[in-house]
């Protein structure tokens, strides 16, 4: 009798960024004077995504730039922001610390998301069903958080003016990822190794909220792409990911995405998770 592994690589559609020169933008509110809400377009590819449980040697955060780690959590209501701010902040600090061998971590925000069963599997952004104020579903474009100016930029942001122009040494930021409920089955996150991109695949892409523009990289196809996903991560795990490094290395980038697993059962519960994102110091 042959059986299929489930947790074999699979093969899955990631949206990349079909670049067509002019800066990619999307807006998070109403466009001014009714304009687009985004000019970019996307090239959707299959492309065969690891099981990162297989691995012989275990993913590590230095050298492809994500990385698994056993982080139980005291938390019981995800729901509840002042166990996030009391007790995750906290235990994410510790997380990011552990992984990283920093001196010092900042957890400077969070995202809650939640796939509902009415929405669309995944946002891009923004769309035009979204809903003002509602948690976001799971994200399914590849993107990296922030780029080489952004990156800089939330040093200040972090710390405040001052306490940034003293900061010597190296910094990074880093994500730590989970699932708030139950294993994830559905809609699982796509991490891409860092020394598989190249820097021309990133294209900087910019982010317009009421207030300010954020910075963010997507990315243009490459077959070199080498991407890995952790099976039916469990709550009492976490995935640690690289979004900046002030220091070049093999790894300063990490994008990422959700993506459709072509094994999820049809009754899977549907994927609740929250990100994490810490500025680490060296
Ligand atoms: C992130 C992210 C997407 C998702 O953690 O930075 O983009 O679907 N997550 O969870
Ligand atoms: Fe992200």
């Amino acid at each position: 009798m042959s059986a299929v592994s489930a947790s074999a690589a699979v093969r899955s559609r990631l949206n990349y960024l079909k670049h067509a020169g002019s800066t990619p933008y999307n807006y998070t509110f109403d466009p001014p004077d009714g304009g687009p809400w985004q000019n970019c377009e996307y090239d959707p590819r299959e492309m065969p995504i690891a099981n990162a449980r297989e691995f012989i040697c275990a993913p590590a955060l230095d050298a492809c730039g994500f990385e698994l780690v056993d982080a139980p959590t005291r938390v019981r209501d995800f729901g509840d922001p002042r166990q996030i701010e009391q007790i995750y902040y906290r235990e994410m600090q510790a997380a990011a610390l552990q992984a990283t061998g920093g001196r010092e971590a900042f957890v400077f925000d969070h995202m809650l998301r939640r796939r509902e069963p009415d929405r669309r599997p995944m946002t891009f952004g923004r769309h035009p069903d979204h809903v003002q104020g509602s948690t976001p579903g799971p994200a399914g474009r590849v993107h990296n958080d922030y780029t080489e100016a952004s990156g800089k930029r939330r040093l200040a942001a972090v710390l405040g003016d001052e306490a940034s122009r003293a900061v010597r040494g190296r910094y990074c930021i880093v994500n730590v990822w989970r699932s708030t409920s139950g294993p994830v089955l559905d809609a699982p996150l796509a991490v891409c190794d860092g020394r598989s991109v190249a820097p021309q695949d990133l294209v900087p892409s910019e982010i317009r909220y009421p207030n300010r523009t954020g910075e963010v990289y997507l990315m243009r196809h490459n077959p070199a792409h080498r991407w890995a996903y952790f099976h039916e991560l469990e709550t009492t795990e976490a995935i640690v990911f690289k979004q900046f490094d002030s220091v070049p290395g093999p790894t300063r980038f990490t994008p990422h995405s959700a993506f459709e697993h072509p094994d999820t059962p049809p009754d899977a519960p549907l994927r609740e998770s929250i990100e994490t994102r810490v500025l680490v110091l060296f």
